[in-house]
This record gives structure tokens, sequence and C-alpha cells, in this order.
């Protein structure tokens, strides 16, 4: 299966991710993940992508498409993979076309992960993650707090909030969102493989509703 999920910011979109990838033993391959891990490591990408992150704006096309043709080129992608946050605007969607062309394969569904304004701010406002870039996991302090504070459950590791979920900077994500990730949704619509499944509700409800929708249920 090769699985491409589209949601605004905070939909939820790595979350379920996580769990369908745990599920179907498929690569996830997140933008922003990677994008962070290169800007960690101080990559030619990394340093390239920084400033825009920290504005909440789209990277350059380039950096986005070089990394995911690197990705999508190796063995571990051959059987299926599940993309998160790439492509973002339609000159991405339009250069993933060509590049799973060049691999003989194309996508299975377009999953379009559905959540109202009010909702993202508070997921993204309210997030926590993982500092150990081995571990990655995602908390958040309402909805999923971590077991003792600001501690991962999972490595014990200290919990930190993302530079580009702070408040003054939601508003340019979103607002990119609307402009540039929205139009992807006619973009798939168009050609028959888009989704739309909820992204409100209880983390497991939506992933059953993700499963069904995979399965032709939905
Ligand atoms: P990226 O990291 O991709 O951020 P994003 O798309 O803004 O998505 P998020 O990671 O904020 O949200 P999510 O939908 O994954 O939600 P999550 O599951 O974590 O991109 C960051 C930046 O990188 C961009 O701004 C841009 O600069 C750059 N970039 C990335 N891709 C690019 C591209 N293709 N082109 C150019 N630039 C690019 O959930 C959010 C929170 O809510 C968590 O705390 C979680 O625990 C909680 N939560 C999730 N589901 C539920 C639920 N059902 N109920 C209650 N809480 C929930």
């Amino acid at each position: 299966m090769r699985i491409l999920f589209l949601g605004a910011p905070g939909a939820g979109k790595g979350t379920q991710c996580k769990k369908l990838a745990e599920k179907y033993q498929l690569p996830h391959l997140s933008s922003g993940d990677l994008l962070r891990a290169a800007v960690r490591a101080g990559t030619a990408a990394g340093k390239a992508a920084k400033e825009y992150m920290d504005k909440g704006v789209l990277v350059p096309d380039h950096v986005l498409i070089d990394m995911f043709r690197e990705k999508l080129t190796t063995p571990e992608c051959a059987k299926g993979f599940i993309l998160d946050g790439f492509p973002r605007n339609v000159p991405q969607a339009e250069s993933l076309d060509e590049l799973l062309n060049e691999i003989h394969a194309s996508l299975s569904v377009v999953i379009n992960l559905h959540t109202d304004d009010e909702l993202l701010t508070e997921r993204i406002t309210g997030r926590r993650s993982c500092s150990n870039k081995d571990c990655g996991a995602v908390y958040h302090v309402k909805s999923f707090p971590p077991k003792n504070d600001n501690k991962c459950d999972v490595c014990g590791s200290e919990l930190y909030q993302r530079s580009d979920d702070r408040q003054e900077l939601v508003e340019s994500r979103l607002l990119t969102y609307r402009e540039q990730t929205e139009p992807l949704i006619d973009y798939y619509t168009d050609k028959h493989l888009l989704r739309t499944v909820s992204g409100e509700g209880d983390v497991n409800e939506i992933f059953g509703h993700v499963i069904d929708t995979l399965n032709g249920k939905g």
C-alpha cells in the first residue's frame, strides 16, 4: 500500500500514521520529522530549511523533492510507504507523480484528516515531543499527558515544545495550509484518490475509521 495523509497542522496525521506504520509494517515518511532531523544534523538541507520552519512557512520545494526522491527509491519503500506532510502544494504533488512514474508505482489512497481550526490550535500548542531523536514519542498536555511530569513514558527523556508549536506561529502555519496545501484536496479528488476521515474524537476511534477507509468500508 502507498498511502498519503493530508490534513492541517495538528490534525493528527503523525499520530495516525505511526499507528498505521506499526499495523502494516510500512515505512512512515514524515516530512516534518525528516526536516527536523536534517536541522539537528546540520546538513545542507537542514540549514536551508530552518529559517522557513521557524516562520511557519513552507521550505523551498526542491529541498523536499530531493529528500523524498532519496527516500522513495530505497528498497525499504519498495513494498509500500505512508507519506505524511509531503506533498504540501501542487508543484510538490506534480513532482511526486513524476517520481512515482519513474519507479513504476502509484498512490493507493489519499486520506484527508479533517479537523476544525479551534481544535487544531489547542492540539498544536499543547503538543510536547520527546527530545530523544531515536524515540520521538508525542504527547499532549491535556489529551495525552505523560505519566511523569515532562518525561517521556517510553524512554524517560525530557519532553520539549517544538519551536513552531508556539501560539504566535500557529496562525501562519494554518494560513500556509489554507493557501498552499488545501488545493491538494481538489487535486486528489480529481484523481479519484481522496477519502475524508474526521480527525475529531478519540485517537483509536479515528484509527478505526482510517482502517475502514483503507478496507473500502469508509
Ligand atoms: P510538520 O512537522 O509536517 O507539521 P504539520 O503538518 O504542521 O503537522 P503537525 O506535526 O503539526 O501535526 P500532525 O497532523 O502530525 O498532528 P499530531 O499527530 O502530532 O511540518 C513542520 C514544518 O516543516 C512546516 O511548517 C514547514 O515549514 C516544513 N515542512 C514540512 N513538510 C513540508 C513540505 N512538504 N514542504 C515544505 N515545507 C514543509 O497531533 C498534534 C497533537 O494533537 C499531539 O499533541 C497529539 O498527541 C494530539 N492529538 C492527535 N490526535 C488527537 C486526538 N484524536 N485527540 C486528542 N489529541 C490528539
